[in-house]
């Protein structure tokens, strides 16, 4: 029998898929505010009351109750069990479940059962390409399809531009000789078994290649382009054990210098871009691989620059492209971190336009990329009329969910109070929400008091009112690194009060296990017999802002060790009454009483 799936491998895997993604191939999925809406799978409704929440990494039907994970997802609406939805996870993230009897640590299966390493194979696979696009007699198409597009002989080399020849075994003759070697190579990602599965024969032919290198530098697959107008155009390596195509970014390792020097990187679409820039002497470009860029891309670029400048197509599906990347890059934006959006002219990429027009006119549009804040009002803008209260109201309410995905910071400040100058010309005969949040933003010293108030607005309507303790739960729960800032928990684990326990045993699995999300760190619940009621808290509408959220913890953990002082307290005075007290036990009533008197 299978082992027991270790909970690291649960955790990477529940942050290498999205939940968005899943469930949409189910059930088509609509966006709504900060979240996903549909109508629920679950039970018949005609109005969509089912909920999925990327940045949570769960979803919720306010009708019906069904609430999880991506697991719990697989489990409920396709009937798998638990390691059956596991493992379907993990075929669509391209991982292996590994054993836990086997190992503790992330194992990834790089080398083969008979000890072939796949980054190996990989590196002189691309070293015969690079050899093919020299010597083989038929790529002088090729090395005229590359002059043609522009391309200098030394830039082609720098990249390690190659051919394949056009046959359905060159791969296989040259590296796949033994059944072992073809094993390797099918593993790699650059053999095809057809599906009757008799059949193995070269995955890429007839193309010009890219080697793609992480961002270690190992090799870990190609992409290869069509030298006419056959399809697909691009032709990527699928996902394999050494090639996850949302966490690699072409150009990262060689531009990984400049990048930190320059202390800018570029974001560009395609393989033509990031080598025409460098071409030009601008060689901080890279590309994600057809996919949007993710959240992974931009913290492994963060990691080595505080900013990013993304450049899009200007026309629709440009403008929706940057949409997307900025909901995904708004959390990530600490202060001192940046992202710009340069949008093309129509028909231009970063190839033809620095062909065109050069470094320095294409370094000049860099330079004055737009910054994303400005991108999110003045794209929300577009649908409000600002003469109108109605068009202020519009604007405040579709801009407060992205700004409250910022980090706490100045940036946010400086956004929130822009935000309130644009519809500000009656803000105070506004009254929404956006009112109160620019006020506890603009104002530190008031946090507290705003904090509270809001609580009690959000009293008055028919949600059920939470214990302390449940509320406590329920604010770390929705927002787990809240409880690195818990202070000692022992106190918590040590009472008999229902709730206490296990409020300090989440936070110590947030603080034990960094970059839990509600998600992660639900999963590893599952067994907890109170599973149900944390799964409850963990979408309990607390309608509060980042801040407020932080302030309200803050103040309930205050709140939880008082009562617990009291209630010592009480215990020590009733002994004291009755049987005496020990040494220890009359200087910790010295010490309670004292901080009683001092509030
Ligand atoms: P583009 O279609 O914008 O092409 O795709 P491009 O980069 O300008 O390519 P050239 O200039 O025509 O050669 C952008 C990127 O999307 C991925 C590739 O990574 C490509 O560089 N893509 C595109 C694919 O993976 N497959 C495709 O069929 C097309
Ligand atoms: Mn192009």
């Amino acid at each position: 029998m299978a082992g027991r799936i270790p909970q690291y491998f649960i955790d990477q895997l529940l942050d290498r898929v999205d939940i968005v993604d899943l469930i949409d191939g189910f059930v088509p999925l609509k966006k709504a505010g900060a979240n996903y809406k549909a109508c629920c799978p679950f039970h018949g409704e005609k109005s969509p009351s089912f909920t999925v929440s990327q940045d949570k990494q769960f979803y919720h039907c306010f009708g019906c109750g069904a609430n999880g994970t991506a697991i719990t997802f697989l489990m409920e609406h396709n009937h798998q069990e638990f390691r059956d939805a596991i493992e379907t996870l993990a075929q669509q993230a391209g991982m292996e479940i590994p054993d836990e009897a086997t190992s503790n640590k992330p194992q990834v299966k790089t080398k083969t059962e008979d000890g072939i390493d796949l980054y190996k194979l990989t590196e002189k696979v691309s070293d015969f390409f690079e050899q093919q696009l020299k010597n083989h007699p038929e790529a002088e198409a090729a090395k005229q399809y590359l002059k043609n597009r522009g391309l200098t002989g030394e830039v082609a080399k720098r990249f390690q531009v190659g051919f394949i020849p056009d046959a359905w075994d060159t791969l296989m003759k040259e590296f796949g000789g033994t059944e072992k070697q073809q094993a390797a190579l099918l593993q790699a990602g650059l053999l095809t078994k057809n599906d009757d599965k008799n059949r193995i024969y070269d995955k890429f032919r007839n193309r010009i290649m890219f080697p793609i290198q992480d961002y270690r530098g190992r090799y870990v697959g190609f992409g290869g382009r069509v030298m006419d107008d056959g399809e697909p155009k691009y032709l990527n390596s699928p996902e394999t054990p050494i090639f996850h195509k949302g966490a690699e970014l072409y150009g990262f390792y060689p531009a990984r210098g400049e990048i930190r020097n320059q202390s800018l990187a570029i974001a560009v679409e395609g393989y033509m871009d990031v080598i025409a820039l460098a071409q030009y002497d601008i060689n901080i470009a890279v590309a994600a691989l057809g996919t949007a860029l993710t959240n992974t891309h931009l913290q492994r670029l963060f990691r080595i620059t505080p900013n990013i400048v993304i450049c899009f197509d200007g026309d629709r599906a440009g403008r929706q492209a940057a949409w997307r990347a900025m909901e995904n890059a708004l959390p990530l934006l600490e202060d001192g971190r940046s992202i710009r959006f340069l949008f093309l002219p129509q028909g231009d990429d970063p190839d033809t336009m620095v062909r065109q027009h050069g470094k320095e006119t294409f370094m000049r549009l860099v330079n004055e990329a737009m910054p994303l804040t400005d991108f999110l009002i003045d794209t929300l803008k577009e649908d409000c009329d600002l003469k109108t209260l109605e068009g202020q109201a519009k604007l405040a309410n579709t801009c407060k969910p992205h700004i409250q995905k910022l980090p706490e910071g100045v940036l946010k400040t400086l956004v929130m109070e822009r935000l309130g100058k644009i519809t500000n010309i009656q803000a105070e005969s506004l009254n929404t929400n956006v009112a109160h949040s620019n006020q506890t933003n603009s104002n530190q010293n008031t946090n507290r008091s705003q904090g509270n108030q809001r609580q009690v607005i959000h009293r008055g309507n028919n949600t059920p009112q939470l214990s302390l303790i449940s509320r406590a739960i329920s604010l770390m729960l929705q927002n787990p690194k809240l409880a690195r800032t818990t202070g000692d928990v022992s106190v918590f684990l040590n009472t008999q009060l229902p709730g206490y326990r296990l409020f300090a045993e989440l936070v110590q699995t947030v603080t034990q296990n960094s970059g839990l999300n509600t998600a992660s760190l639900l999963e590893r619940f599952r067994e907890n017999k109170h599973v149900k009621t944390l799964e409850k808290l963990a979408i309990h509408p607390h309608n509060l802002d980042e801040n407020q959220l932080a302030n309200e913890y803050q103040a309930s953990i205050e709140k939880l060790r008082e009562s617990l002082n009291e209630l010592e307290l009480d215990m020590l005075i009733n002994k004291e009454q009755n049987d005496g007290l020990s040494q220890d036990e009359k200087i910790v009533l010295k010490k309670l009483l004292e901080s009683t008197k001092k509030r």
